[in-house]
This record gives structure tokens, sequence and C-alpha cells, in this order.
């Protein structure tokens, strides 16, 4: 098993990884200390495969477990949800000592702590992460929330979980889609910290996407530990855990001009990638040769990283990039790469720029 700690001074806790960890889940909340009543919350796809297994094990260390499904997807980060959670932990009678349980991607992970974070004031939470884009990044650091008709993540909190379980057998249920929509964030973290784990991703790419166990834990392992240690830098996202959004300025523009559902978040992010490398290429120096690495590793993942600009969509991306809410003061801040492994946050980006790395994008 891989163990990565997050510091966060009292609110540190570890990240365990290897497969086979949910049997685990009763026995290691038990050594948390926390009170015998608590809720798994997951939704209708991760509920008929794992919550089993979940509520078992918590049984079988003495815990009395109830259970809470919402639908699957991300609608269900919504303050409508939020309060059909609230009032189903008040009818089980949840108190300030019992805990929630995250078992799910994402969404779950965001919906389940927000819930975690304002019931009572806030109670415990563990996450249990079962997608890839969970295990490597949303599980991990705390932020929380839900979404409002306005925008993403517009409501949240910071509230860390005690303990993050990735049990690594809970992939090989997910569809391939989705497992290759969160290689963007993993060969996100090679970009912003890491050559050795770049190249290791292109030299094994294949045992990846096979999940093979070794390369699959040395993956989830190594970018928890780049994700812990820049969220024990910069716990409330103030400075710089923004180098975590590489790529995430033009992705979310993306995700929000190209209609909702066509792309899932990674599948965004990889575009978004392209065009930061073409940015980066042209205003931090970023070797050309770097750019093309980058490039090929998205598309030998399965990642989209070519995209049909029409001039309306052109138009509402950079509308959509004016209104990200990491604008400040009317001005885009992009995170750059000057070489793979090494990247700058808050770089100003002129319009003219960004035109023609789109540009790159359409072709
Ligand atoms: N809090 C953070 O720091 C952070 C970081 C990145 C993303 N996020 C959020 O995460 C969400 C996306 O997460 P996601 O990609 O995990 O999406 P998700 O939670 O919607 O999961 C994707 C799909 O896979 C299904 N699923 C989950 N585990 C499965 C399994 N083991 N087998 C089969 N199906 C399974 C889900 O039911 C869902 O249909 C977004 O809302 C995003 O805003 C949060
Ligand atoms: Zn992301």
């Amino acid at each position: 098993m891989r163990v990565v700690k997050v510091p966060l001074g009292k609110r540190s806790y570890s990240i365990q990884i290897a497969p086979g960890l949910l049997a685990r889940l009763g026995a290691e909340c038990r050594k948390l200390g926390l009170g015998r009543r608590c809720a798994i919350i997951t939704d209708t796809n991760v509920a008929p495969r794992f919550a089993k297994a979940a509520a078992g094990s918590l049984k079988k260390a003495g815990f009395e477990p109830v259970l809470i499904i919402v639908p699957a997807g991300e609608q269900s980060k919504s303050l409508k949800t939020v309060a059909a959670c609230f009032d189903q932990l008040a009818a089980h009678r949840l108190e300030r000592g019992s805990f929630i349980v995250a078992l799910g991607g994402g969404v779950v992970g965001d919906l389940a702590g927000f819930v975690a974070a304002t019931y009572l004031r806030g109670v415990a939470f563990v996450q249990v992460p079962t997608t890839l884009l969970a295990h490597v990044d949303s599980s991990v650091g705390g932020k929380v929330g839900v979404n409002l008709r306005a925008g993403k993540n517009l409501v949240g909190a910071f509230h860390q979980p005690r303990l993050v379980l990735c049990d690594l057998n809970t992939l090989r249920a997910l569809p391939a889609r989705e497992f290759r929509a969160g290689l963007a964030e993993v060969i996100k973290y090679g970009i912003i910290c890491d050559a050795v784990l770049f190249r290791r991703l292109e030299r094994d790419l294949g045992k990846l996407l096979a999940q093979d166990p070794k390369m699959l834990s040395y993956v989830v392992a190594r970018c928890c530990e780049i994700k812990a240690e820049v969220v024990g830098r910069d716990e409330t996202d103030s400075g710089p855990r923004a180098i975590l959004n590489f790529g995430h300025t033009i992705g979310h523009a993306i995700e929000n001009s190209a209609g909702y559902g066509r792309y899932l978040h990674g599948e965004a992010i990889s575009l978004g990638q392209i065009v930061a490398a073409a940015l980066s290429q042209e205003l931090l120096g970023l070797p050309p040769a770097d750019a093309v690495r980058i490039g090929k590793l998205l598309a030998a993942a399965g990642l989209p990283t070519r995209f049909r600009l029409t001039p309306k969509l052109r138009r509402s991306l950079l509308a959509a990039m004016r209104l990200d809410k990491k604008v400040s003061g009317g001005k885009v801040k992009f995170v750059l790469a000057e070489k793979i492994g090494a990247v700058r946050w808050g770089q100003s980006v002129p319009e003219r720029a960004l035109q023609r790395a789109l540009d790159k994008l359409a072709r």
C-alpha cells in the first residue's frame, strides 16, 4: 500500500492507495475515533457496485451506516440535493460526532463534502473516490461545493476529509471514456511539476490504460503527492494552488460554450492544455518539442486535441473566459509552462496571442 500525507497541521490526513481498500473502510474509520452513526452518500451508478461492500465493512467495525443515494451526474451537485441529504441525515438523527462517507466520483465527493461542511456546522467526512479524476484530484484538498444555475462551484467551502481511501479496484468498473478523461489531469501533473512522471507516462501509457496495478498505484500516488504538496502550501487557493489550473481557463470555457454534456471535464481540459501549450510557446519560451510531446501524449491517451472552431464559438469562448471566476481586475490570468515539469501562474495573455493559440486548436 502507498500512503501520501497531506500536511495541514491539525487538519492533516492521509491518502491510502491500494487495490481492495474498500474492505478496510470500517477498520480505518475506527482508528480515527469517529462516532458510531454515519451516512454513506453515493450515486445511482456507484451504489449497486460498491455500497454493500462499504456498508458491510463499516458494520463489521461497529458503525451504523445509513445509505443516501443521489442520481448520478452533475445535476446532483445542487442545493436541492444538499437539502434532500440534510433531511435524510436529520431523519436518521446523525449528530455532531457522526460522519459522512463520500463514495463515488467528484460529483459525490464535492456534494457529500459540502453536506459534511455545513450539516450541524460541520461533521467529519471520509473520501472513498471511485473515478480516476477523484483518485488523483477532487478527493484531495478539501474544496467542496455545489453549482448554481449561474455557474459551476459557486457555493462551497474548504472542508478537509479525515481520510482518503483510494481502492484502485473500483476503477475497473469505470467506463473507458471516464478513465481517459481522468488521464487529462494525470498528464497535467506531469506538465506542472514532474518531468519524470511525464516521461514515464510516455513510456508506459499502455500499462496505465490496461490498469496495470504497479503503474496505476505509482501514478495515483505521485499525482496525490503533487496535489498534497501544492495544497499544503496554499490550502485556501490564494496563490500557488493556481498551478493546478493549467489548461483549465480555456478548458472551462470550452465546457461552457460547446454545449453542456458534449465534453467530459477531462476532455475539455485536454483541449485547454493544447491551447495553454501554444500560449506557453509564444509567451514563455516553452520549447516547441515540448509542446509537440504534450499534444502527442494527450492524443495517445485517447483525448481530443482538435476542435471545430466556428466564429460564433470563438466569440463565446472568449466571452466565457472573461467570465471565469479566476479573472481578477478584469484580466484573464493563465498558468503557462516554461518547460515540461515547470509552470508559472498569474500570467497575463494579450488577446491576440490567445486568438493565435485558438487557431492551433482548430487546425
Ligand atoms: N473538489 C475538487 O478539488 C475538484 C477537482 C476536480 C473536479 N471536481 C469536480 O468533480 C466532478 C467531476 O468528477 P468525476 O469526473 O469523477 O464525475 P462523476 O462523479 O460524475 O463520475 C463520472 C461518472 O462515473 C460514474 N462512476 C463513478 N465511479 C464509477 C465506477 N467505479 N464504476 C462505474 N461508474 C462509476 C458516476 O456515476 C458518473 O456517472 C465535477 O463536478 C468537478 O467540478 C472537483
Ligand atoms: Zn480539472
